[in-house]
């Protein structure tokens, strides 16, 4: 269909990123980003201390990464993204922000590590991260670490929940910390 435009091999590349990206599209959180006017909230509510590393799962476009990158200079930001055009569109914004102190990853968020970050931020449904991530959560992160779901609460009894809603209007942001 593309040949008239494209050779055949970058048509099947094309084909290729395009599933991968259907793929990611039908996992496991909301098709739609952190609202842009929550993120001085967010930076304020988070808190990153210098020295803190702190974890974006799946990370979109890495609006909320560069935003705390930005603000947090001397903390280290990671952002976590599946899909493939999203990964490289969120590698080119870091590229042209200039900024050090952030690093985006292509990888399945589901099989990282997470005993090596002290802080974690998702917007994620609430099953996934009730299912998928509280267990992880439990087996590796740090007592110390800090976990926050963007507007969807996370069910684990090993968790202490403290809810940020400053005011009616805005989403609550839940903090998790292990008991
Ligand atoms: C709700 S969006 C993320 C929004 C972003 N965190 C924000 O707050 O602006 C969900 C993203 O997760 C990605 N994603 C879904 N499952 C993933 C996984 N297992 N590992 C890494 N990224 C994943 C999707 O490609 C999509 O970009």
């Amino acid at each position: 269909m593309l040949e008239a435009f494209i050779s055949p091999e970058l048509e099947l590349i094309f084909y290729i990123i395009l599933l991968i990206s259907i793929f990611s599209f039908f996992s496991l959180a909301p098709w739609v980003p952190t609202k842009s006017s929550d993120l001085s909230r967010i930076h304020k509510i988070l808190w990153l201390k210098p020295w803190e590393k702190f974890l974006e799962i799946w990370c979109w476009t890495a609006k909320v990464s560069l935003y705390l990158a930005k603000h947090n200079p001397e903390a280290h930001v990671t952002g976590i993204e599946l899909s493939p055009l999203l990964f490289i569109f969120s590698k080119l914004r870091v590229y042209f922000s200039g900024l050090k102190n952030i690093n985006i990853i292509y990888w399945n968020a589901l099989k990282q590590d997470f005993s090596t970050f002290d802080v974690f931020y998702i917007f994620g449904l609430p099953e996934t991260v009730t299912k998928k991530i509280a267990p992880k959560l439990l087996e590796q992160m740090n007592d110390t670490a800090r976990f926050f779901s963007y507007c969807f609460i996370m069910n684990n009894d090993n968790f202490i929940q403290t809810q940020h809603k400053e005011q009616k209007n805005v989403y609550s942001i839940y903090e998790y910390t292990k008991i």
